[in-house]
């Protein structure tokens, strides 16, 4: 049984989730080439450890750039970190304003206010390139190779995160707006109002997006370990708790071989955490992968790889 329904057409993001070194980026890599028989595909990483550079055998740039070799495949690497910098930049003076005009904090106070990490904001710029890609449509289908459990979860949790530190903002400059019209009977809306909407509109969207069944989907990936499948539950539980389906769950580097006494041992012992899995996701689909004799990169064993990924 292989991964099913990545090819319908309304479903435009997905996302591949789970511990380090369960083979999240093969499986979203070989993905990628699976959809670019179809479709226009854009593979995003947002590992900063550049693994899809490494899986694909090309490096990936932070611009939108032509996979070689395959058509209809495109790939850019985001960086979170790069990203807010950026957001800093852009909405510096309108950050600063609000905090001027509403409280009475000094120059020194603001500039240690604004040397603090906002919760969630490099993630959520990191994600908007994302977002923006998707609404800019040149593409039909978004792969994003996620990194670590941790990160990814905050990653998909963060438009919660943002959207207190939106409404502190905005309650400040709830009370200025009180106070000029109280003293001089209207107010303007100014550049800073209109940042708050823009960010407040930002998380509305991606949190619409990530909660649509049709339009996105998170495919965990998980090995027959204990502590993998510890981590996959935890992942899971977090996703439905916050409004995402997760549907599909691959059980990776599955040993199948019978022929040697080591082999024979592995593969008794994965049998008995398979079982653990089919008990514990019984409502996900689970997609057994065999252990493969070779590493699985490069587009050549990644175009053999999907054919054990997908069903046909
Ligand atoms: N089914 C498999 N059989 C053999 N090697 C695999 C398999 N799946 C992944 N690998 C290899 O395991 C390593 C980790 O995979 P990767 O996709 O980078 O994991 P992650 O992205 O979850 O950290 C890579 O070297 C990859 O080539
Ligand atoms: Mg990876």
């Amino acid at each position: 049984m292989g991964l099913t329904g990545l090819k319908k057409d309304e479903l435009k993001l997905i996302l591949f989730g789970g511990k380090g070194g369960v083979g999240k980026t093969t499986c979203a890599s070989s993905t990628a080439l699976y959809l670019a028989e179809d479709f226009k595909t854009l593979l995003f990483s947002t590992d900063p450890a550049h693994s899809l550079a490494d899986s694909l055998g090309q490096e990936i740039e932070s611009e939108i750039k032509v996979v070689k070799g395959v058509k209809n495949l495109s790939v850019l690497q985001i960086s979170a970190e790069k990203a807010f910098s950026e957001f800093k930049m852009r909405y510096s003076s309108q950050i600063r304003k609000i905090l001027d005009t509403s409280t009475y904090l000094d120059e020194e106070d603001i500039n240690s206010i604004f040397a603090l990490p906002i919760p969630g904001v490099d993630e959520m710029m990191g994600f908007k390139t994302i977002l923006d890609a998707i609404e800019e449509a040149e593409f039909d289908k978004y792969i994003v190779d996620t990194a670590p459990t941790g990160h990814a979860l905050r990653l998909l949790t963060m438009p919660g995160l943002l959207d207190e530190w939106i409404k502190v903002m905005a309650k400040m400059r709830w009370k200025y707006k009180y106070m000029v019209t109280t003293f001089s009977g209207k107010y303007n809306p100014d550049d800073s109002d209109d940042f708050l909407l823009e960010m407040k509109r930002t998380v509305k969207r991606m949190e619409i997006l990530l909660k649509s069944s049709e339009r996105c989907e998170f495919v965990a990936v998980t090995i027959p370990e204990a502590m993998a499948i510890l981590e996959t539950e935890r992942l899971v539980n977090t996703l439905n708790k916050y409004g995402m389906k997760v549907r599909q769950l691959v059980v990776n580097n599955v040993h199948e071989s019978d022929n040697c006494e080591f082999c024979r041992k592995r593969r008794i012992s994965q049998e008995g955490y398979i079982s653990q899995i089919r008990e514990k996701f019984k409502d996900l689909r689970i997609v057994i992968v065999p252990l493969q004799p070779q590493e699985v990169k490069d587009i050549d064993v990644l175009n053999n790889f999907k054919e054990l990924l997908f069903e046909r």
